[in-house]
């Protein structure tokens, strides 16, 4: 049995990452403090039509947005481009403001996206399979981004690794190997991992897919805390009770469009505007 997860909501490191974000805010009257995705379009190589297709939404800071659709209807790609591993066509990707992805027709065979590396550190992001680097401890796969990429102090790093574990329940398997520890145990290290980086921004795609049912709610735990500590998210989930409680904002992708957004999560769920949404919804309800 894995041990809950341990959170302390008052916690330096993330009150770290707010006060960065907050700072970080151009002026007062900015009109959009958070992060904004406008009139996006991303095409692959090679296919005869763009995947998302003219996506245009904002997520205010410190709240969270849900990403809903059917399978193939770009839930990933969505978050890859605004993480920047995918060049865009498109539109602009902005933070506070500041734009930090901008489409470029023609890019569709391009690796990534041409963002900075420091452009690239605001934006983290957890995928589904557990992204571990084998050869690494639990403390040197979160340390190494900041030690290697950012060249921050040693010390420092390793005493902000240790309280991320600690609030994830983990401060007790610093020096364990990934194949050591539980599905659920490598997805809060990988939650660790992409906080060390004080993202302003947090993308999780679909992070509890591939855990076994027992473990799912440790890892929804920590998102859940994450989110009441002002954490900006933006979370794709197939976990329907989850994703209405911690969303302040849903969006529902199908064909390249959204086809449903709202601002009040419980009533996205109890009365869906839109037929397709009253479909996609009712895949999820058995009788
Ligand atoms: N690297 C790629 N090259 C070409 N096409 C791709 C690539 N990645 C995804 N696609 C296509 O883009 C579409 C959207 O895929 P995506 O993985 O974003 O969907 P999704 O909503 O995340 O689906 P799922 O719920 O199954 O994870 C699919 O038709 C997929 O085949
Ligand atoms: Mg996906």
């Amino acid at each position: 049995m894995t041990e809950p997860a341990q959170f302390n909501t008052d916690n330096a490191v993330n009150d770290e990452a707010v006060t960065a974000f907050e700072t970080s805010a151009p002026s007062p009257s900015s009109d959009c403090k958070g992060f904004e995705v406008r009139h996006l379009v991303k095409q692959y190589a090679n296919a005869d039509k763009p995947v998302l297709n003219d996506i245009s939404f904002k997520v205010e800071h410190g709240t969270v947005l849900v990403v809903l659709g059917p399978s193939g209807s770009g839930k990933s790609t969505l978050l890859r481009t605004i993480a920047g591993l995918e060049p865009i066509q498109g539109g602009t990707i902005s933070i506070n403001d500041q734009v930090i992805d901008e489409g470029r027709p023609g890019t569709e065979k391009a690796g990534r996206s041409n963002r900075s590396s420091a452009l690239r550190t605001r934006i983290g992001m957890v995928f589904q399979s557990y992204d571990l680097f084998p050869n690494k401890t639990v403390l040197g796969n979160i340390t190494m981004a900041p030690l290697l990429v950012q060249k921050r102090d040693k010390a420092q790093v390793e005493a902000e690794a240790l309280k991320l574990l600690d609030r994830v329940g983990l401060a007790d398997r610093k020096d364990a190997w990934p194949h050591e520890l539980s599905g659920g145990q490598r997805q809060r290290v990988a939650i660790c991992r992409a906080l060390i980086l004080h993202p302003e921004v947090l993308l999780l795609d679909e992070i509890t897919a591939a855990l076994d049912p027992e473990m799912v709610r440790e890892v929804l735990d920590v998102v859940l805390e994450l989110a009441k500590a002002g954490q900006t998210m933006l979370i794709v989930t197939h976990e329907m009770q989850f994703a209405r409680a911690i969303a302040d904002h849903v969006i529902l992708l199908d064909g390249g469009h959204i086809v449903e957004e709202s601002h009040d999560a419980y009533a996205f769920f109890a009365h869906p505007q839109t037929e397709r949404a009253r479909q996609f919804l009712h895949t999820f309800e058995f009788e």
